[in-house]
């Protein structure tokens, strides 16, 4: 029996009408779209679960903040609003807007990067795992052996490999190790929460071999959650106190604000010591490759919402309802016996899709395959978290084999409705059941040579 869903904290002002194609439509867009997700127009998706990032639904007091933006070049109103917001929530003493996640990666990376050497997190993400390469350095990931078992339920799965971590440190030499990056929640591995104690532990070993620790914080509302619902000593916690301590366990934060601060676009960077010199570097690179460093790239009425969007995502009757509409899908495909990266996590449902479709291997991309008959099912886009978005090694071009071929339904914050959500269910138990009859997966015939997975064209692979 499916859980209850816990109601919204919220009513609907504001609708945006959906368009519903036929099969046959759906069928048509999705082979113009060379079978890539991204390629797809928004617009022909009855309900889009691409990502939740930037798809965020505002609340009134945001719009209403967009009015109000100071769209002064420097020192914009709304550029302090943003500054005192987030001090008030992280407790760092420099906070540095950015146009969103990954330019924070572009801004921040380089000044710890460069060729020789290496970066050590709990799991990249895509985008991240790109910017350790751009510096030139290399990307190692360390999340617990558990997280690799969909099956296998425990709590905190996105957590580091303590022991791993110190052992990788060692063999190749802590002065060739740049940077530490803790991703909360780790989106990779299925939206999976990092534990405090594991940042507690993390953190002891980077102090103890002198390298710096950045939170890549674009979940970190969802991952308190997390914390305190499972870790014990953080039960009675207020969730603001619970990221107050998370991040005082690390030297900066990279953000995407456009997840857990419920806007459209934005990004932070954050540095705990507001006397760093680094600070001086940060400034330098935001006023080449973003803007003004008081505006980072942003609209000052886009500083404006994200100064609102930082207490609104903290919310804990939000964060009951966000992460309860995880639960409910989950257990909806528990009682199908659909398997997914459980528990469920933050942000969404990773359903197993080598489990789905054992038949085919991972080079046939099962990830993507799910992802095009959810599209053809019921006009839900969704994308691959597996080796079709893990691509190619960057020293030999060789295909690499993700440790697991996940299809990310990915929901946006305060967008979709319960019904909805059933038709996700009801569209994974059918694809579930007609799965045996599906023989082959999708062949790349283009793909450019970093991030492929945005734009490679891909065709079906025929007996
Ligand atoms: N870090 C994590 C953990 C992310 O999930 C993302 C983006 C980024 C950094 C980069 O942020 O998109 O603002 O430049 N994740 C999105 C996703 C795109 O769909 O999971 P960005």
């Amino acid at each position: 029996m499916a859980i209850k869903y816990v109601p919204e904290p919220f009513r609907i002002k504001v609708v945006e009408p959906l368009k519903m194609l036929t099969r046959q439509e759906r069928e048509q867009a999705i082979a113009q779209a060379k079978y890539n997700m991204f390629g797809l127009r928004g617009e022909d998706c009855y309900i889009d679960l691409l990502t939740d990032s930037g798809t965020n639904a505002m609340s009134e007091d945001q719009w209403a903040g967009i009015m109000k933006g100071d769209e002064a070049y420097a020192g914009a109103s709304s550029y302090y609003k943003l500054v005192d917001a987030a001090k008030d929530i992280f407790g760092y003493g420099y906070v540095q807007p950015v146009h969103q996640g990954r330019a924070a990666e572009k801004v921040l990376f380089p000044t710890f990067l460069s060729e020789g050497k290496i970066a050590i997190s709990n799991m990249f993400f895509d985008t991240t795992r790109a910017h350790v390469i751009l510096a030139g350095a290399r990307p190692i990931d360390c999340v617990i052996p558990e997280a690799k078992d969909p099956s296998h339920r425990c709590k905190f799965k996105g957590n580091m490999d303590v022991e791993k971590l110190e052992q990788i440190i060692l063999e190749k030499g802590a002065e060739n190790v740049g940077l530490v990056v803790m991703t909360i929640t780790n989106n990779s591995a299925g939206g999976q929460p990092v534990s405090l104690q594991n940042m507690r532990d993390v953190s002891a070993i980077c102090k103890k071999y002198n390298i710096p620790l950045d939170i890549d914080a674009a979940r970190y509302a969802e991952n308190a959650y997390f914390v305190k619902r499972d870790e014990e000593e953080c039960k009675d916690w207020p969730i603001k106190k619970i990221i107050k301590e998370m991040f005082s366990l690390a030297d900066m934060f990279t953000m995407s604000a456009k997840k857990d601060t419920i806007v459209n676009m934005g990004g932070m960077i954050g540095v705990k010591d507001g006397e760093s010199p680094l600070i001086l570097k940060i400034k330098a690179n935001c006023i080449s490759f973003e803007g003004f460093y008081t505006y980072g790239g942003l609209n000052g009425r886009d500083l404006e919402a994200l100064a609102i969007g930082l207490y609104e995502g903290i919310d804990e009757n939000y964060l009951r309802y966000r992460i309860g509409q995880m639960e409910y899908l989950a257990s909806r495909l528990d009682d199908a016996g659909i398997a997914y990266q459980a528990p469920v996590g933050g942000h969404g449902v990773f359903v197993d899709a080598a489990a789905m479709f054992p038949q085919i291997p991972y080079y046939e991309f099962p990830g993507q395959v799910l992802a095009i008959e959810l599209y053809k099912e019921a006009g839900i886009r969704t994308c691959d978290i597996g080796s079709y978005m893990l691509g190619n090694d960057p020293d030999t071009n060789e295909q690499l084999h993700a440790d697991f071929e996940f299809t990310r339904l990915a929901i946006p914050r305060r967008v979709y409705t319960q019904a909805h959500i059933d038709i996700m269910a009801d569209a994974l138990i059918a694809i579930k059941e007609r799965a045996h009859e599906i023989k082959h997966g999708y062949r790349i015939t283009w793909e450019p040579p970093i991030l492929r997975h945005f734009q490679a064209s891909l065709e079906p692979i025929e007996d």
